[in-house]
């Protein structure tokens, strides 16, 4: 059993102790749960740059911040490669602690397709991309910008526990040489909250 089988495990055996023990609360103020995402910080990590990630957040409105920037492959990304995303979680006394979530797997292409859902197609329409099939040719790719609402549609587990998280996501070859990086600081709020920054 790989290490995230085994942490899906204990968390959804953490979230049913969790919820039959709280039936009687109303609006039950649990370590997890269903959450929204709020998207904080987008930067690139040292890489070699075959793959230029050059994006940031840019608040349009009070109520809406999109997703603006570019990306250069200077070679195709394609199913060659390795993702390796790792996620680290905030913790007020220890800092920044990593492998709250690990994906780490190779066919990068197809399986970061797979992730991001229909963010996907968002992604693609938004960064004027023609074809969202893998692998994504060599070429500069540039948004119009894209409402991070639109960005929450993900392929990735509905419950999760509440909290401040960075998600390091690198395309390795088989060299392990990273190619490309960026850093997503993000936090995973309940439903109901909105924090103010
Ligand atoms: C890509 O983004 C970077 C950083 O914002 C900017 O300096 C550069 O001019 C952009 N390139 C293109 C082709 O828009
Ligand atoms: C989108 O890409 C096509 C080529 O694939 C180009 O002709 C067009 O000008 C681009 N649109 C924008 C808004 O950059
Ligand atoms: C999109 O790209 C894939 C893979 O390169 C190719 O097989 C397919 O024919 C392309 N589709 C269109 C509509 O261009």
């Amino acid at each position: 059993m790989s290490i995230k089988t085994i942490m899906m495990k204990v968390f959804v055996l953490i979230a049913f102790l969790s919820l039959s023990n709280s039936k009687s609360n109303y609006m039950p103020n649990l370590p997890l749960g269903e959450y929204r995402i709020v998207f904080e910080k987008i930067y690139s990590c040292e890489s070699t740059n075959l793959f230029q990630i050059n994006v940031y957040f840019n608040k349009k409105t009070l109520s809406i911040t999109e997703l603006k920037g570019n990306f250069t492959n200077t070679i195709p990304f394609d199913d060659t490669f390795t993702l390796d995303a790792n996620t680290a979680s905030w913790d007020s006394i220890g800092g920044w602690k990593p492998n709250s979530v690990v994906y780490i797997t190779k066919n990068a292409c197809s399986n970061l397709k797979k992730v991001l859902g229909n963010v996907w197609n968002t992604l693609f329409k938004s960064f004027n991309v023609s074809n969202t099939s893998c692998p994504i040719p060599v070429g500069t790719y540039i948004s119009t910008g894209v409402d991070l609402k639109e960005l929450e549609d993900l392929n990735i587990p509905k419950e999760y526990f509440y909290g401040k998280y960075k998600l390091t996501a690198k395309i390795k070859n088989v060299k392990n040489e990273v190619l490309g990086c960026v850093v997503i600081e993000h936090s995973l709020v309940r439903p109901w909250e909105t924090l103010i920054d």
